[in-house]
């Protein structure tokens, strides 16, 4: 189903590369994050083109909850710990600076996009983690209070609100500021050498180029495979639930996301990594939940997100590699992307154009402390099993075993495949093996799709790519 942001909204078309064209800098992928950052670069005097593999907005900018927020859960005082008070102090002003861009941009171009003040409140039953979590952001000089009521019909122990906040309409924003650029559609990159960027119906040379398609797809250099994961999460639009005061998260067992559109409340939560979804359910454990709360709701769209988690739940925004000094990356910003696009436009612009930019550091790919070798050797552990499941794992079924509606790995003529049989009985057989690395793929009954533990990628039944890591469909031959 379509999210309520792209219902009722068309972007201009665009045409697809049909030549070899030169430019000073090519942006790879035309989510907000690419947009923005082509738009902040082509302001501040730069000839740039976008070049998309499918269309303008059509990953996860359309299925977001839009909230622009410099509260990315309690993880200040985690930050403070782990990175220091001044890389966390870039962290937070970073993300309270594009806040500020944003308010700045949309007032300049005029634009249209539903655009709310509003305070965001992080909820909790830890009152020791909130008490830590204030101290934090007082520390920062961020200006945030602990609250114990609040609008919402959840019981906690308190909340930390952080003032000037806000949300808006997605599709609305980025419509109007593609407007200007010149975006190559239905465009997939087939390679990248050096300066080079090609594509089935031509290629760019570019002085710079920039990888903002959520997943990196390049493995070496950069091997950010080896340091992020992906994560799903879903959420219901609810008429006649109500209006709520702002927007909420919740930390731990009650981990439920709300905020309004107009007379919608987008709930959301019942969050997991991608590939874990065995058994499904996780709509169902949604709507439960939100007729628990709203009695009184109706849902009228359903949808879910699929996020980028660095190893330090940080961004990484700058250069790909410190080998690769004309490429630029900007990628896993765990649940936060509004707020994290408008960051990287902001430090890839001045990166490009030379200039200083006072956030950068924190967000720099190269970083590298002890105590990430243990999470990157978690993240490599997961992988690792996906591709031992691959070589030993017995098929679970067959092919006439499975109910309708439902996918499963089968044996198919003496080779494993992955088969789903849709509800007229009609079977649909694709390559089990992820085209990235070759982990096992798994089915997701919730969206009917084939999703891989080991770094997200995800094909829809047909064996059609849906997200990257990987590059190429899984079709049987
Ligand atoms: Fe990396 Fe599947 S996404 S192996």
């Amino acid at each position: 189903m379509r999210s309520i942001w792209t219902q009722n909204i068309d972007i201009r078309k665009r045409d697809c590369l049909k030549e070899n064209i030169e430019t000073e800098v090519a942006v790879i992928g035309a989510g907000l994050a690419g947009i923005l950052i082509a738009f902040q670069l082509q302001r501040a005097g730069k000839k740039v083109v976008v070049i998309e593999g499918n269309r303008i907005a059509s990953g996860q900018t359309s299925h977001t909850t839009a909230k622009i927020t410099s509260q990315h859960g309690l993880v200040y005082h985690r930050f403070i710990r782990e990175v220091g008070e001044e890389k966390a102090k870039q962290y937070a002003l970073a993300n309270e600076s594009a806040i500020d861009e944003y308010r700045k941009l949309i007032k300049e171009e005029k634009i249209s996009c539903d655009f709310e003040e509003k305070c965001s409140y992080i909820f909790s039953d830890d009152e020791m983690e909130l008490q830590e979590e204030l101290e934090a952001v007082n520390q920062l000089g961020l200006s945030a209070e602990l609250v114990r009521r609040l609008s919402i019909p959840i019981s906690c122990t308190g909340a930390i609100r952080f003032d000037h906040q806000a949300q808006f309409h997605p599709i609305k924003f980025i419509k109007a500021i593609s407007e200007s650029l010149t975006v190559y559609e239905n465009t997939p990159v087939t390679s990248v050498e050096g300066h080079r960027i090609k594509t089935k119906g031509g290629e760019v040379q570019a002085e710079k180029i920039v990888f903002a398609t959520h997943f990196p797809f390049i493995n070496f250099p950069g091997m950010y495979f080896a340091r992020m994961h992906q994560e799903r999460s879903y959420v219901l639009a609810l008429k006649g639930a109500g209006q709520v005061d702002g927007m909420f998260l919740g930390e731990g067992k009650n981990a439920y996301s709300f905020r309004n559109y107009g007379d919608f409340l987008l709930f959301g939560g019942e969050g997991h990594r991608t590939g874990e979804n065995k058994g499904g359910g996780r709509y169902d454990a949604l709507r439960k939940k939100a007729k628990e709360l709203f009695p009184d709701s109706e849902e009228v769209a359903h949808w879910s997100a699929q996020d980028c988690i660095t190893v330090d739940s940080i961004p990484y925004i700058g250069n790909y590699t410190s080998e690769k000094n004309d490429w630029y990356v900007a990628t896993g910003f765990q649940k936060w992307g509004m707020s994290h696009s408008m960051v990287s436009a902001m430090i890839l612009r001045d990166l490009i154009c030379g200039n200083e930019n006072p956030y950068s550091e924190v967000f720099d790919p190269s970083r590298f402390v002890t105590k990430d070798i243990k999470n990157i050797a978690k993240e490599g552990g997961v992988a690792v099993k996906g591709l031992v499941k691959r070589v030993f794992q017995l098929p679970e079924e067959t092919a006439m075993g499975l109910p309708k509606g439902h996918g499963g790995v089968v044996e198919l003529e003496e080779e494993k495949v992955g088969v789903y049989k849709d509800f007229d009985g009609k079977l649909y057989v694709v390559d089990i093996r992820c085209p990235h690395l070759g982990c096992q793929l798994e089915w997701n009954p919730d969206e009917r799709s084939w999703d891989c533990p080991c770094h997200g990628s995800r094909f829809d039944y047909h064996g059609k790519l849906i997200s990257n890591p990987a590059q190429e469909d899984i079709y049987f031959e």
